[in-house]
């Protein structure tokens, strides 16, 4: 298994353009199953989930090119295959979201479980309740769900996407995008009301769907009986922009960061800002603005230098849907903050267990107490590196963090957790001067590898 070998303490410093967004791209390339017509993804990162995501798509009669970097081609050629098997939808939880997709466009659908993962619980009762609601009937058989549509056709209907932690990202997305050719009128209460989901619906919208309100709570879909192709180029990924902004600010560093979606990272700016992090967009004419965001540039692909030159101040935050802070930046920041002068409080409300890079951080000399869904940081001066255990993607995000900045080396031990949402992380953060190698565990020293 890969590791990496980070060498702690090198200030960052250089330009690193944001990659497309994996979390937009998958949604996207399941309303491939919505017509027959191809469509053209542009800036389409290559990761292992979009890997799988193909293969996925390949298995439910789905042909694929990639014709040049980070373009993908896909178009439903054999309509006759609704069955997504478990070998494949348990390497990545987003399978889930050919369900809406498939049973909008084939009338029914079979989709592996995804059962939990490391953060927790990942349950989908709220995206069946959806598709209920547009008159499927849904049962689960083998380990599978089941879902069927009367007469091969899903009817509009009134949906409450809400529950116990807020919206449902993926839900929301596969219900929006089987109401896009159901018979008649959707209302979606509730929706979640992510950029990602933002990008769907512009996407269906050129394919020929009716969808109003995507962004805020309420979505409102009339439903088309047929979706045409489109060439659609994939939103930048805001939660590897706000891990580049974290690894600026964490090695006192100055990152030029290009394609940034500033305007899906409000309240991450807001708290780095709170934080002594500087952010300075620049105009279109690269010039630094007097504006958070300048009018004459795309909000979503702001050029933004981020820098930190002072011990960083402690902040309180606290996870919610969007537009609130990202619960998948939330690890991110505790490695920051670690490090921050004072106490800082960080409350998870969307995975409450979502702290498995706690126990690493501490093994790396930060002083954290957590408490439930609450995580004190008690700033220390520094930390050490040591090796440690990355757990998920967006842990293993935190310990690269934490050894960027830590004195001496820091072995982080199972990237392809990382890999699954950071391409070539270790390429990126060197080229902006940051002592990184990956090297197969197999070559260090058998203390320093992670047991089984
Ligand atoms: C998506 C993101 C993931 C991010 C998460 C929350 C993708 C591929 N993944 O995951 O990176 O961390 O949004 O921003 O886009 N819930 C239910 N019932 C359901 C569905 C969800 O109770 O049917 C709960 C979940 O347990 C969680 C909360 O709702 O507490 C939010 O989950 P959800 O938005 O569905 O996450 P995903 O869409 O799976």
């Amino acid at each position: 298994m890969d590791a990496f070998v980070i060498e702690g303490g090198r200030r960052l410093e250089g330009r690193l353009r944001v990659n497309g967004a994996k979390n937009a791209a998958l949604p996207l390339m399941a309303a491939a199953l919505l017509t027959d017509q191809p469509l053209t993804l542009r800036d389409i990162p290559p990761l292992a989930d979009i890997r799988n995501m193909v293969a996925l798509l390949g298995e439910l009669g789905c042909s694929h090119e990639a014709p040049e970097d980070g373009v993908l081609r896909l178009q439903a050629r054999d309509e006759s295959r609704s069955h997504a098997r478990y070998d494949i939808v348990r390497t990545m939880r987003a399978g889930i979201c050919v369900l809406g997709p498939l049973l909008a466009r084939r009338g029914e659908a079979r989709v592996s479980l995804p059962g939990g993962c490391a953060i927790g619980d990942r349950p989908i009762d709220l995206h069946l309740r959806g598709l209920v609601a547009l008159g499927a009937t849904v049962f689960l058989k083998g380990g599978d769900i089941i879902a069927k549509a009367p007469r091969r056709r899903l009817k509009g209907g009134r949906v409450f996407l809400g529950g116990a932690f807020g919206s449902t990202v993926l839900g929301t997305a596969n219900v929006m995008s089987a109401a896009a050719l159901a018979d008649g009128q959707t209302i979606i209460e509730s929706a979640a009301c992510e950029p990602e989901i933002v990008d769907l619906a512009t996407m269906l919208n050129a394919m020929g769907a009716n969808i109003r309100g995507a962004g805020s709570p309420r979505i409102i879909v009339e439903g088309v009986r047929d979706l045409r192709g489109i060439d659609h180029t994939v939103i930048p990924d805001r939660i590897e922009a706000g891990t580049l902004m974290c690894a600026a600010a964490i090695t006192n560093g100055s990152l030029l960061l290009e394609n940034c979606p500033l305007d899906a990272l409000m309240a991450v700016s807001d708290r780095l800002e709170a934080a002594g992090v500087q952010m300075k967009a620049l105009d279109r004419h690269g010039n630094p603005s007097s504006d958070p965001i300048p009018a004459d540039v795309d909000p979503m692909r702001v050029t933004v230098r981020v820098a930190s030159e002072r011990v960083l101040r402690p902040v309180e935050i606290t996870t919610q849907p969007h537009p609130g802070f990202p619960t998948d930046l939330q690890a991110q920041l505790m490695a920051l903050l670690t490090l921050a002068e004072g106490n800082s409080v960080i409350t998870e409300k969307i995975f409450p267990e979502r702290f498995l890079h706690v126990a690493e951080l501490s093994r790396m000399g930060a002083r954290l107490f957590r408490q439930g869904p609450t995580v004190i940081i008690s700033g220390v001066r520094r930390l050490v590196g040591a090796p440690v255990m990355a757990s998920d993607l967006r842990a293993s995000a935190s310990l690269v963090l934490a050894g960027l900045a830590a004195e001496g080396t820091t072995i982080v031990n199972r990237v392809y957790h990382l890999d699954r949402g950071y391409h070539k992380m270790e390429d990126r953060l060197a080229s902006v001067g940051a002592s990184v190698k990956r090297v197969d565990d197999k070559e260090l020293a058998p203390q320093l590898v992670a047991a089984e």
